[in-house]
């Protein structure tokens, strides 16, 4: 993110004690419990007051590069910026890697000479990192291979305006412990809140990013727990979250993975092993009667559609947080 930028005028309420900035969403690790508290806050304002933002970041445009397919990651950012007075340019990458024809340095040098801001989804997250290390303007992650911090984000501001304090909530993930899995973990631990993960053998999550979360768990009180057994993970959850048992790009371990994640599906005997006011959480796309039979899909309990929804305010923030560069938020004392 260049200076220019930096000491922009903040737009919007801005009149508030304790500033965060971040220069790029590669990881949800880049906010801390500082800065994921910021987004919840901020897109908490911008799901009420939409119309105070309309001009909020006129004049910005954003450029899109998605290796791998999209519809809710695509539209909520497109719908997004335009809300807020930007525009938005999508590129098709699917056919090849980014940097298939040309070096991702002189694509970035490029870049940052156009638009104000960068989201990709790439198969690698060293694509997403080598951006943000050669562009001067922001880089967001809008999913790789390793992390989606955007969908958590999502997620756990889901959770918050259902149960309110996040820290009296206990999230159980099952499934492969995938991108959505690690980001979960690390905003769960931004946020002081619980997470039990079941995974089978071989798909746990992985070491560095666990590791990680422990990390931050210690300053914030998260409680992070790991498990086989999908009937331990959980037992007695607020909220049960599960994702496609073959991501984008494993397409050809399908079979394989049919074979071994069938007791990880979330059906009707597996909610009721958790709180009698237990929701189901999806990032979506679905694959019914895998991962999730239709049952828990369309139930009263599905929180999906308010997950998707809230896709659209959580990227405004985090659009408006890394181009208004001086907006001023309260910061909840979450973790005093
Ligand atoms: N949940 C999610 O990222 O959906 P898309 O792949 O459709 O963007
Ligand atoms: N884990 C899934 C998430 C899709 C939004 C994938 O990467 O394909």
């Amino acid at each position: 993110m260049n200076s220019q930028l930096q000491n922009r005028t903040p737009v919007g309420p801005q009149t508030f004690p304790g500033a965060f900035w971040c220069p790029d969403l590669i990881s949800t690790r880049d906010l801390g419990p500082q800065g994921v508290e910021a987004v919840l806050h901020l897109a908490e304002l911008m799901k009420s007051r939409p119309s105070v933002f309309q001009r909020a970041l006129a004049g910005k445009q954003m450029v899109m590069f998605f290796e791998k397919p999209s519809l809710r990651t695509r539209l909520t950012f497109e719908a997004g910026m335009t809300s807020l007075g930007g525009s938005a340019i999508f590129v098709d990458q699917t056919n090849g890697r980014l940097d298939a024809r040309e070096k991702l340095s002189d694509i970035a040098h490029n870049l940052e000479r156009w638009v104000d801001v960068i989201v990709l989804r790439t198969f690698a997250q060293e694509t997403i990192d080598d951006m943000a290390q050669f562009a001067s303007i922001p880089v967001i992650n809008a999913l790789s291979d390793l992390e989606h911090p955007c969908q958590a984000l999502a997620d756990y501001f889901t959770l918050q305006e259902r149960f309110g304090d996040l820290r009296r909530v206990r999230l159980a993930y099952v499934g492969d412990g995938n991108n959505v899995a690690h980001s979960l973990l690390l905003t769960c631990a931004c946020l002081g809140s619980s997470i039990r993960i079941a995974t089978p053998e071989g798909y746990a999550p992985k070491d560095d990013i666990v590791a990680d979360a422990i990390e931050i768990a210690k300053q914030t009180g998260a409680r992070i727990d790991l498990f086989t057994d999908p009937r331990t993970a959980v037992a007695g959850a607020d909220a049960i979250y599960t994702d496609a048992w073959a991501s984008m790009g494993q397409e050809h371990e399908e079979a394989q993975r049919s074979s071994i994640f069938p007791p990880y599906q979330v059906n009707r005997k597996l909610m009721a092993k958790a709180a009698p006011h237990a929701v189901f959480m999806h990032c979506l796309p679905a694959h019914r009667g895998e991962e999730v039979t239709d049952e828990v899909m369309d139930s009263d309990s599905s929180l999906i559609f308010e997950q998707a929804e809230n896709r659209l305010h959580v990227q405004k923030a985090i659009l408006y947080l890394l181009l208004g560069g001086a907006v001023r938020l309260p910061i909840r004392s979450a973790h005093a």
